[in-house]
């Protein structure tokens, strides 16, 4: 019995895919090479943006024929898209060849789910919304060479006004620290990994919700005091809550590359409050000015969006100009998308298409310049 995985979105979404196969290989499938030859089919999706949910559409519309031709394919759709209960049911009606359609919630149980669908063959839409408590047991097969993910949290409580992950992955959730350092332990005692990569949707709200609390650069410093001859880095780093307790453990950690992901998203304070980052671009760019002062040679990289509401092409130029006042080694940079049920979506002032088009193009073109200056 074979399983195959397809994966969209973000390092979280892909090291959850890690987690699936852990669960499906628990119950005797193994990994198999290609999505025509398997028995059973995952989709882990991603909702950031609308061109990310159009692929998966499109992957998931591709497979009637293959569900014709083998009537015991179990096909199933989860993440974070499919957390959306009106995508989930769009999904499922559209669709309806599909087996099990779950959120980002429900993914521990989907062994039960599969087992069920089997038995009876049943089709299930399953309640969303449950937040459980961050699951502990399950094995990862993992599978990013000498690197290992490591969840520290799950979440977000930032709610950026553009941006959907709060509604599909729920409120920021820490692990327990020992539970942390132990996984560490245990994947560098293995001897696979030489790397290991820390990850939240903002890392640098570590531990406020644990009792006691526990600093984000406290689990920095006990994670390299660890045995071995490992290295670590972590994603991504919110600038509200980048302390320069923080950038000191990175200066000071032999064991801690020297890369920081400090995605900005605009360099105008006006944009930048109607997106509630809570920085301004003054702020922004001394956290930049304290970490190349504190850690000479450190990467910096970034992500943007470009034509949120009202951006004004005054304001756009702001962007342009901290990108080329940060110098960073690259950037990320996306079209505004509207996201159903986000604040920015119901704003006046949508921004054209052709417009933001031309906006990330240009910013594009300008980060690559910059890059090639410096060589
Ligand atoms: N937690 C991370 C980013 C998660 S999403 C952070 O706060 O930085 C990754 C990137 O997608 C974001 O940095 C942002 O630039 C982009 N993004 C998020 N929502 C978007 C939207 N609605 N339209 C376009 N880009 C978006
Ligand atoms: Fe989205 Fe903002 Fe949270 Fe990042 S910090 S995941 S952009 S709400
Ligand atoms: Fe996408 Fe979910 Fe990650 S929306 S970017 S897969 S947290």
């Amino acid at each position: 019995m074979k399983y195959f995985i397809v994966t969209f979105g973000c390092q979280m979404n892909v090291h959850d895919s890690e987690k699936i196969a852990g669960i499906l290989e628990n119950m005797g499938y193994q990994c198999g090479e290609t999505r025509e030859e398997t028995d059973i089919i995952v989709f882990n999706t991603c909702a950031i943006r609308e061109g990310a949910e159009d692929r998966v559409f499109g992957n998931v519309g591709a497979l009637k024929r293959q569900k014709k031709a083998n009537k015991d394919l179990i096909i199933v759709v989860c993440g974070c898209m499919t957390q959306k209960e009106k995508t989930a049911k769009y999904m499922r009606e559209t669709f309806p060849f599909v087996d099990i359609v779950i959120g980002t919630h429900n993914v521990p149980k989907l062994g039960e789910y599969i087992a069920e669908v089997r038995a009876k063959r049943q089709k299930r839409l399953l309640q969303l919304f449950e937040e459980g408590e961050i699951d502990e047991s399950l094995p990862y097969v993992r599978t990013s060479g000498e690197n290992a993910w490591v969840n520290i949290m799950q979440g977000c409580n930032n709610f950026c006004t553009y941006c959907i992950v709060p509604y599909v992955r729920g409120r920021e959730k820490s692990r327990q620290e020992e539970s942390i350092l132990n996984e560490i332990k245990n994947l560098i005692a293995s001897g696979k990994y030489k790397k290991i990569t820390l990850l939240g949707q903002n890392v640098n709200s570590y531990g406020k919700d644990l009792s006691p609390q526990v600093s984000f650069a406290k689990l920095l410093k006990d994670i390299c005091a660890l045995d071995g001859n490992f290295s670590v880095s972590f994603m991504t780093s919110h600038p509200k809550d980048l302390t320069d307790e923080v950038i000191d453990v990175i200066a000071n950690q032999e064991k801690i590359e020297k890369y920081i992901h400090l995605p900005a998203q605009s360099g105008d304070n006006r944009i930048l409050k109607l997106m509630n980052r809570s920085y301004t671009r003054e702020k922004y760019l001394d956290i930049i000015k304290k970490i190349k002062e504190k850690i000479p040679n450190c990467k910096i990289t970034s992500d943007f969006i470009v034509g949120f509401p009202t951006e004004t092409e005054e304001e756009f130029l702001k962007t342009m100009s901290l990108v080329e006042e940060v110098k960073y080694d690259s950037i990320f940079a996306f079209m505004y998308s509207p996201r159903e049920g986000t604040v920015a979506e119901k704003m006046d002032g949508q921004i054209e298409e052709s417009v933001k088009n031309d906006r990330v193009n240009r910013l594009l073109a300008l980060s690559k310049c910059l890059q090639k200056e410096d060589k």
